[in-house]
């Protein structure tokens, strides 16, 4: 098996029904790499509609943006990974540093979330990431790694196929600065040699790692050609087709 590339589109709360429709089959009619994973993240409310819209031949995948750790219950205005498997939607995002923050999301939840969603049968985009401090004061190779080790490594070997992480500095999402294709890379590669350390060469070699923030058409080249960065979890410039396709388009290496 080797590893997915991947162009993930984060809508995050935007677009109306009939914008985010159009978007979507705009993105799925157009001419598209087909070596590369398109996934929409759109909001709960777009999920089925959207998925109705777009023809299953395009290739383009459905993510939800969050879900509940519980199955059911008295949880009002929540989203369980249950409901979500059951309208037959592969992904789910978790972890998103804007839920982190809004929503006091930290990583003792996010374990019971992915646990969760894996046993409902979803595929999980784990967010991981550090915010500007904690760079300046180099502390962020070991903030991921307590992010992935705290939700992530309680996962099996086997049910690390279902997990795909995206790396995504704080300082660089929604604010147009984007990490360097090098600093992007050394993360990368340091979370790749932190799957090795606990699940060996074969976990390490075939999960996918996007990297998100600030990617747009004309730096996304640049940073899918780095070796440990397989496509990216793209915020704003998901928004638009044109630019989200140029960026689908982008990688200049097949699966490895
Ligand atoms: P931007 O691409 O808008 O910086 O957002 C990145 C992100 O948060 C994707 O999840």
């Amino acid at each position: 098996m080797a590893r997915k590339l991947i162009a993930a589109g984060n809508w995050k709360m935007n677009t109306t029904i009939d914008e985010g429709i159009t978007l979507a089959q705009r993105v799925s009619s157009a001419d598209r790499n087909k070596n590369v994973l398109t996934i929409l993240a759109v909001p709960f409310t777009h999920l089925f509609p959207v998925m109705k819209k777009v023809k299953i031949s395009s290739g383009v995948k459905l993510a939800a943006q969050n879900c509940h750790h519980k199955t059911s219950g008295a949880f009002t205005g929540e989203i369980s990974p249950a409901m979500l498997a059951g309208m037959k939607i592969p992904y789910v995002v978790i972890g998103h540093s804007e839920r982190r923050e809004y929503n006091h999301e930290d990583n003792a939840l996010l374990a019971l979330k992915v646990r969760a969603a894996l046993d409902a049968g979803l595929k999980v985009i784990f967010c991981c990431g550090e915010a500007l401090d904690i760079r300046k004061s180099r502390g962020h190779v070991a903030h991921v790694k307590n992010q992935l080790t705290d939700s992530l490594f309680m996962l099996s070997a086997s049910e690390m196929k279902n997990i795909v992480i995206a790396y995504e500095p704080i300082w660089a999402i929604g604010t147009g600065e984007t990490a360097t294709p090098a600093q992007a890379q050394e993360m990368h590669l340091a979370i790749r040699e932190m799957l090795r350390k606990k699940y060996g060469k074969r976990v390490a070699d075939n999960t996918s790692i996007l990297y998100g923030g600030s990617v747009k058409g004309s730096n996304a080249a640049e940073l899918f050609g780095q070796p440990d960065v397989d496509g990216g979890l793209v915020g704003g410039a998901s928004l638009s087709a044109d630019e989200f396709v140029t960026i689908i388009n982008s990688f200049g290496r097949k699966a490895v």
